[in-house]
């Protein structure tokens, strides 16, 4: 619900329409010791209104003037009956704002700034504001590092809460997500709004609690000093921001996020099952070894077979060859021709490992073009694993790389890419200007480019591991690499946090080694394949080193991923709030709400002797269902002298119980994952 007097408008109320919705009730009064007419937080809020939190738009002309623009409104349009289009203008600014307002499972706004003017307008931020109302006391941010992505981070909504972010990329140790919602508000009760911006660059989050009561937050692109620059007649196009509501907690807000990118990803439905060979080989490429790979990878049931990093230019270890990519003639002395077409021959689709934005100094590539890295002219170039970032906002780098990839995609059968991205990107400059804006607006035209040049490929978004996770890269990419992180404790909350803003299909969960190779912790087969089971299932582990049983138990894990494929990959994530801070519990629930599978999951040793009942959530309160208890992957290690009743006879128990009282679990060791599958007994 928008209201507007004439100048930028402003949300009235966010979630489903009103029944009716009278301003009056909610005019403000006027305070003592206040400006005199009441300061609205409008959807681009003003300095020049009275705002005196954060202004939607700074910037100024290089003589310092139109720096704090007021906004009128000329025009709304509606293209269609979920979209609105506000044009608004400043004709002492001269600039011109136009607002887009889209409605499908979430708010899509879309801000874009003109300069009307004869001189260059500088931005320094366009950033529409989303008002929360008043009860809304809870913020929810998100923080991590490389290896463990996606952690929560909760705390209440007072003062100024800011995240920014100047990797370059979207980042391990922040994402442009934010929920705000009621006070202690769970996964499954309260108001919650979630707010996602869709770029993989520099951004910033604000939330505001301002002195006037009022809050709002604010996902914006953070633009460097100088970095977008418009002549006259130019416009800037901010990032898209999402905003999701629930009044059923937590993941109501999710699922809203999940249907949304469902809509807009370019591929839906089941993925297939693939196996990555990095953990696997690392850089120690060889034929025959990969064959063998192949051949027990097709055995187990697996779909796509990704070769990694290592099979082009002078790339024998990490410090070399990026940028050169033709296949190595000192690895794959035939081409990948006979790795390509034995995977192709086995029934699998094969992938590749790219790493565009990258190169060494160590490279024909660079030898030849230094001057195409995103560097300052003067400084000596920090370094990240060896390498530095391509400048992707220049045509010529884009045309040699598409080059480059169009030709490999020619030349071989090539399903799917994964698209690497591995350092943060450091004094970056195009002509002595801040260039990041540029290269990621680079990295879309390029993905969207060999896309269109090759409309069955698939790209997966990398960077190491969950670094490029955003509604901005998802547009264009089929997968995300959640986590170099393959053990599965640590993945239990990193998928969950994940499953906070995007889909399970896109997540990227694999099967790794007994001993994970990031934190050296061994783990059961059973307990790491229950927990890649709700993603987009890979194996990352030499299945060569794998005995029969270990062989057998990976092929029934792919099994029931393909059995319940359908079921994980389109139908409703649901995470329930489980008291034991040792456990967790969250499922998945067709659409029907006739199918269902839950996860139980005990991560570590609970300080009560018997464990708190799972609650489910997501079902029909009024039907009725069966539980099976699915002993495929050997995944719930019992401890206890005796199980409840319920897992020795056939019970059929209703929807309302189920979430109301929930299952009691039995004894579980540790690093146990006990599986559900609920269906409709009507
Ligand atoms: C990154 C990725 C890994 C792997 C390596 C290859 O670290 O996250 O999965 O592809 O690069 O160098």
């Amino acid at each position: 619900m928008l209201v507007h007097d004439g100048g930028v408008p402003e949300i009235g109320s966010l979630g489903p329409a009103l029944h009716e919705y009278e301003p009056a009730a909610v005019s403000p009064p006027v305070a003592n010791a206040t400006l005199d007419t009441p300061v609205p937080v409008a959807l681009v809020a003003e300095e020049a209104s009275g705002f005196t939190g954060r202004p939607g738009v700074a910037g100024a002309r290089l003589d310092g003037s139109a720096w704090s623009p007021r906004f009128g409104l000329t025009a709304v349009e509606r293209p269609d009956a979920a979209t609105a289009v506000f044009r608004l203008d400043d004709r002492v600014a001269e600039l011109e704002l136009t607002l887009t307002l889209h409605v499908d499972d979430v708010l899509r706004v879309t801000a874009e700034l003109r300069n009307t003017g004869s001189s260059p307008y500088v931005v320094h931020r366009l950033a529409p504001s989303i008002a929360m109302p008043t009860h809304c006391t809870d913020v929810m941010t998100f923080g991590g590092r490389w290896c463990r992505e996606f952690q929560p981070r909760r705390t209440s909504f007072e003062g100024s809460i800011l995240v920014e972010n100047r990797t370059g990329r979207t980042s391990h140790a922040q994402l442009p997500a934010l929920f705000a919602g009621s006070s202690g508000f769970s996964e499954r009760s309260g108001e919650v709004w979630g707010a996602q911006l869709a770029w993989s660059g520099n951004y910033t989050i604000a939330a505001e609690h301002l002195p006037d009561g009022h809050r709002h937050v604010q996902l914006a692109e953070l633009l460097a000093p100088g970095e977008v620059e418009l002549a006259p007649g130019d416009s800037y196009a901010a990032p898209d921001v999402l905003v999701a509501w629930s009044d059923r907690g937590l993941s109501g807000a999710s699922q809203a996020f999940h249907a949304h990118a469902r809509r807009h990803l370019p591929s839906s439905g089941p993925r297939p099952v693939i196996l990555n060979t990095w953990e696997a080989v690392y850089f120690d490429h060889r034929l025959d070894t990969l064959q063998q790979l192949a051949d027990v990878a097709a055995d187990v049931g697996v779909e796509r077979f990704v070769l990694d990093d290592g099979w082009f230019g002078g790339r024998r270890d990490d410090t070399a060859g990026l940028g050169d990519w033709w296949v190595s003639d000192a690895v794959w002395p035939s081409g990948l021709a006979p790795i390509v077409d034995h995977v192709r021959s086995l029934g699998m689709e094969f992938g590749l490992w790219v790493e565009p934005e990258m190169v060494n100094p160590d490279s024909d590539l660079y030898r030849a073009h230094p001057e195409w890295t995103l560097t300052t002219t003067g400084y000596e170039p920090v370094l990240g694993r060896q390498q530095l970032v391509l400048d992707l906002g220049r045509p010529e780098v884009r045309d040699f790389l598409f080059g480059a990839f169009d030709a490999l995609l020619r030349e071989y059968e090539i399903a799917y890419l994964k698209w690497d991205m591995n350092r943060d990107i450091v004094q970056g400059s195009r002509h002595g200007r801040a260039g990041t804006h540029g290269h990621v607006l680079g990295v879309y035209e390029l993905i969207d480019r060999l896309r269109a040049a090759h409309p069955q490929l698939e790209i997966e978004s990398c960077a190491s591991g969950g670094g490029r996770a955003d509604l901005g890269i998802l547009g264009r990419t089929d997968r995300i690499w959640t986590s170099d992180c393959n053990d599965a404790l640590e993945r239990q909350l990193i998928q969950r946090g994940f499953s906070m803003l995007f889909p399970p299909e896109v997540m990227g969960a694999h099967i790794g080694p007994e001993r994970a190779h990031t934190t050296g912790r061994r783990q059961d087969l059973g307990f790491r394949a229950a927990t890649a089971l709700f993603g987009h299932l890979g194996v990352e582990w030499n299945l060569l080193d794998a005995d029969a049983d270990q062989r057998k138990q990976v092929a029934a894990a792919i099994d029931l991923h393909k059995r319940l494929r359908p079921l994980l990959h389109g139908g409703r994530v649901v995470r329930v709030s489980h008291p034991d801070p040792a456990a967790i519990v969250h499922g998945v629930v067709d659409d029907t709400a006739s199918h269902a599978l839950f996860a139980y999951v005990q991560l570590g040793p609970s300080a009560a002797t018997l464990p708190a009942p799972a609650r489910f959530d997501g079902l029909d309160p009024a039907r009725r269902y069966s539980v099976a208890v699915l002993g495929d992957l050997d995944s719930a290690k019992e401890f206890g002298r005796r199980r409840p009743q319920w897992m020795s006879e056939e019970v059929v128990i209703s929807g309302d119980q189920l979430m109301r009282r929930g299952l009691q679990p039995p004894v579980l060791h540790p690093e146990s994952v006990l599986l559900f599958e609920l269906r409709d007994a009507a």
